[in-house]
């Protein structure tokens, strides 16, 4: 089966490097010919670990190739995957231009049976503008006679964990309306339906709304959390563990309850917005999840407000040492990155930040430019030089072990601000540290204290 892929981001991409590797004979196509003319040369426009050998074993092996010759690929491919971006519109709606422009080139050049299969996170209903553009478009050509369906399949990758979650999926949701082409897709996904059955066949609006309903929970679950850590600071408790006592019910379990500086990323924010904006579409206010929006715009300044509160409002002048710019650790990725808001409030405030990250200092320099008030470091421990206080925005696995004693030496002002609680408020205290973080600010005063730090 020759399977075709428009789109050549970070869901195209690696779901392309994945079927090839399975064996499948894949052609990615995409409209940006730098993007296409790099891929061919072997390089990976993202960072995901695991991607770049997939990429290259598979085009070296020729089951892998990217073009822009949109006909000859919509000729090739029996089941074509649209898995192109679906920006936010201003209204928060999910920008469709592309997806039905996916649409209408495959309608402009099919010659024989085709499964259209939506990839891209699209709103509920969008599988039937999809069919409805290819119907118009064949109507149009005066080619009724050729077959067509249009399932949907989200994808449900982690950044980071992208290629192992597309390889052994949890679940793999196909939506259709024909039971041939569940057949189909079941065939197609069989090399990843392995040990059980994974396959939760349904119809296409369900399926589409099982990719937002499972975002938008967990989105909820994050935002709770972080609600929780707000009123444990007030009330003297740790929400730390708060955390590990409810998650040990199974019922609530351990996942997606780490209160943090709120989430960020391609996928949350955008998909909690356009849930709203469905909603809002047929008249339904989505109450919970504008108020899971609300909680993280407020969780995103949460740090920044600790930090005013510390420096007695004082903060022009200031140097601040930021780990993190990622929105989350094994990624290159900015977007919605608490980082970037954090970052943007102290340089309101007049202060300067010298930041380090393993892998997103590129993308910085890429969104920020050059500017006066920010210093990307090479080293973990430069973004201390000359610093009043070390800001914690990212969980890094080289930021868990720090040299508290270089800290402590180094800072002008002993404190830390831990934005995801990977620091031992007891071990900080021991260094002569002041710790700030989401939730237990109460529970590291009262460690200071008993150790009289
Ligand atoms: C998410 C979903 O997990 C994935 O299933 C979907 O397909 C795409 O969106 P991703 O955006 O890559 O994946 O990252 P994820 O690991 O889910 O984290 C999202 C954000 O939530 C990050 O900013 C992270 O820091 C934050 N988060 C996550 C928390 O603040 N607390 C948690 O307990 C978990």
């Amino acid at each position: 089966m020759k399977i075709t892929i428009f789109g050549t981001g970070y869901v195209g991409l690696v779901q392309a490097a994945v079927f090839a590797d399975a064996g499948y004979e894949v052609i990615c196509v995409d409209i940006d010919e730098a993007r296409v003319a790099r891929l061919k040369a072997g390089e990976v426009p993202i960072f995901e670990p695991g991607l770049g050998t997939l990429l290259k074993d598979n085009a070296e092996a020729e089951r892998l190739t990217f073009t822009t010759d949109a006909p000859a690929a919509i000729r090739a491919g029996e089941v074509i995957f649209i898995a192109v971006g679906t920006p936010s519109d201003e209204d928060g709606s999910a920008d469709l231009q592309y997806v039905l422009a996916v649409a209408a080139t495959i309608a402009e050049h099919m010659e024989e049976p085709r499964i259209v299969v939506t990839k891209s996170t699209v709103p509920v209903g969008t599988s039937a503008k999809v069919r409805a553009e290819i119907a118009r478009v064949l109507k149009a050509r005066g080619r009724e006679d050729l077959d067509y369906d249009v399932a949907s399949n989200p994808e449900f990758l982690k950044e980071g964990s992208a290629v192992a979650d597309c390889t052994k999926p949890d679940r793999i949701i196909i939506g259709v309306d024909r039971a041939d082409s569940g057949q189909r897709l079941r065939e197609l996904y069989a090399p990843f339906n392995r040990n059980h059955d994974k396959i939760i066949l349904m119809d296409v609006y369900s399926a589409e709304m099982t990719k937002y309903a499972a975002n938008c929970i967990l989105a909820t679950k994050i935002s709770f959390m972080n609600e929780m850590a707000s009123l444990a600071d007030i009330l003297g408790a740790d929400i730390e563990k708060v955390r590990l006592g409810i998650g040990s019910d199974p019922r609530i379990g351990y996942q997606f309850i780490y209160p943090g500086i709120g989430y960020g990323g391609s996928c949350f924010p955008k998909d909690v917005k356009a849930m709203i904006h469905t909603a809002e579409s047929v008249g339904f206010d989505a109450e919970v999840l504008r108020s899971v929006e609300d909680r993280n715009a407020k969780q995103k300044r949460m740090l920044f407000d600790k930090i005013t509160r510390y420096f007695d409002g004082e903060l022009a002048g200031r140097t601040f040492g930021l780990w993190g710019l990622a929105f989350k650790p094994n990624t290159d990725d900015m977007r919605e990155s608490p980082a970037r808001v954090l970052m943007e409030l102290l340089w309101e405030a007049g202060a300067k930040v010298r930041a380090h990250d393993p892998e997103a200092m590129e993308e910085c320099r890429r969104i920020y430019g050059e500017r006066d008030d920010l210093v990307l470091c090479e080293q973990r421990d430069d973004v201390l030089t000359g610093a009043d206080a070390l800001i914690l925005a990212t969980e890094w696995k080289n930021f868990r072990v720090p040299d508290f004693k270089h800290i402590k030496a180094t800072l002008t002002h002993p404190v830390i601000f831990d934005g995801r609680n990977i620091y031992d408020p007891a071990v900080a205290a021991r260094y002569g540290l002041n710790l700030f973080g989401v939730g237990r600010d109460s529970a590291s005063r009262a460690v200071r204290e008993s150790i009289g730090s």
